[in-house]
């Protein structure tokens, strides 16, 4: 998913400097989650990692990504009798081969994936669309009307409702385990996104169709990190809340925001998907974007005031032996306020700092290019050893 400050095109930056560090294996938290870009590679380095974020669509990639160690195989379904009618029509299977090239089995049969790529077929074609919460509050037609919010086409948002009250409907009827109802939304979440007629946040909608939001809604097999056997667990709120608790970790690994935007209202929409609109009350909106009141996921991180106070709070209340910190140039942290929590909390002769040149994500160029000096950032990673 499009996500400020996603590291996967630091991924190999990230590993090579855990390959100078010499860490691999062992127990780690990646304490702001958000896509767990950085979460999957420590799982594949070995680590049972634990991941935190205060965000509900965070938790959803946390559990499908991280949590789940295999592929779903969906036993429960076969009770699902609109499902089972689907497969035996003549065009289903061929319509499976013809969007993932029959596949199958992945990586010498460990992984099954027949069973995921017809469930998702399913959903995004064969379910039929229904006008729900999406549709009447963050779609448009194709002409929109006054006050229309455009984040989807119609046909997507009704497809987004559809696929979203299955969910809930085979969750809640226990015809799909946790681990397979997370990897389910997480793909729906995916899906979404790259049908969003955005910039690549949810602050605002762009004002006439682009060319990925009149496509139709398609769902994919998302890569997993499969047979580890390790135990990961993921967890929703404010890191500094959970940490204490958390007992010894080898890693810790940093990734706060690094400006004063609250990614509760740059993603409340996907949000809004991640958290469903099924409890007694629907959820309120206002604005000409359709914000909901999220005052419990305000972030100091996100605060001039707050992030470095919760930098000292963090580090101080964590036991873990080797701390690794993203930011960069522009991060609202000042450079000699992590400089003197690190060498406070660490072993000084072990701290240091590299420091690599990066594209600017798009969404920031965008809407925010007067207040910075070019299309790059430097990218850095903090290291200490904690005494
Ligand atoms: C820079 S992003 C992390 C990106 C992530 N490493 C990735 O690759 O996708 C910062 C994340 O911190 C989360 N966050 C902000 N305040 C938090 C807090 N107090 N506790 C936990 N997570 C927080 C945000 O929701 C956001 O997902």
């Amino acid at each position: 998913m499009r996500y400020i400050g996603n590291k996967t095109k630091l991924l190999r930056f990230i590993a090579s400097y855990l390959d100078d560090l010499d860490l691999h294996g062992g127990r780690a938290l990646d304490a702001f989650a958000g896509t767990t870009a950085v979460a999957r590679l420590l799982k594949a380095r070995g680590f049972a990692v634990d991941t935190c974020d205060i965000m509900s669509l965070s938790y959803v990639f946390q559990r499908a990504y991280v949590v789940a160690d295999e592929y779903p195989r969906f036993r429960g379904l076969a009770e699902d009798s609109d499902l089972r009618a689907a497969k035996l029509t003549p065009e289903f299977r061929s319509h499976v081969e013809s969007r993932f090239g029959g596949q199958g089995d992945l990586f010498g049969g460990i992984a099954n994936l027949q069973p995921l790529e017809e469930t998702l077929v399913y959903l995004d074609s064969y379910l039929e669309p229904r006008s729900s919460f999406i549709d009447v509050n963050f779609a448009a037609s194709e002409s929109p009307a006054e006050g229309q919010r455009m984040y989807f086409s119609r046909r997507n948002a009704q497809q987004i409702d559809a696929i979203r009250h299955k969910l809930q409907d085979w969750r809640a009827a226990d015809l799909v385990t946790d681990d397979e109802f997370f990897i389910l939304l997480a793909a729906l979440l995916e899906a979404a996104d790259s049908v969003a007629n955005t910039a690549g946040v949810y602050a605002a909608f762009v004002k006439a169709w682009q060319s990925n939001a009149v496509k139709p809604l398609r769902l994919s097999v998302p890569d997993l990190v499969v047979g580890t056997g390790l135990s990961c667990v993921a967890h929703r709120g404010d890191v500094v809340d959970l940490v204490g608790d958390l007992g010894h970790l080898d890693l810790l690994y940093l990734d706060p925001p690094y400006n004063t935007r609250q990614y509760s209202a740059y993603y409340h929409v996907p949000e809004l998907i991640a958290e469903g609109w099924f409890g007694a009350k629907l959820p309120t909106l206002r604005g000409k974007t359709g914000l909901i009141k999220d005052s419990h996921k305000k972030s100091q991180w996100s605060t001039r005031a707050g992030c470095g106070p919760a930098l000292e709070q963090l580090l101080e209340a964590v036991d873990a032996t080797h701390v690794l910190l993203s930011y960069n140039n522009e991060g609202i942290i000042p450079e000699r306020e992590i400089d003197r929590c690190f060498r406070h909390y660490g072993v000084a002769s072990t701290y240091r700092r590299v420091g690599k040149e990066y594209k600017r994500y798009r969404a920031d160029r965008d809407s925010e290019a007067r207040q910075y000096s070019g299309d790059h950032v430097t990218e850095y990673l903090y290291y200490v050893r904690l005494r």
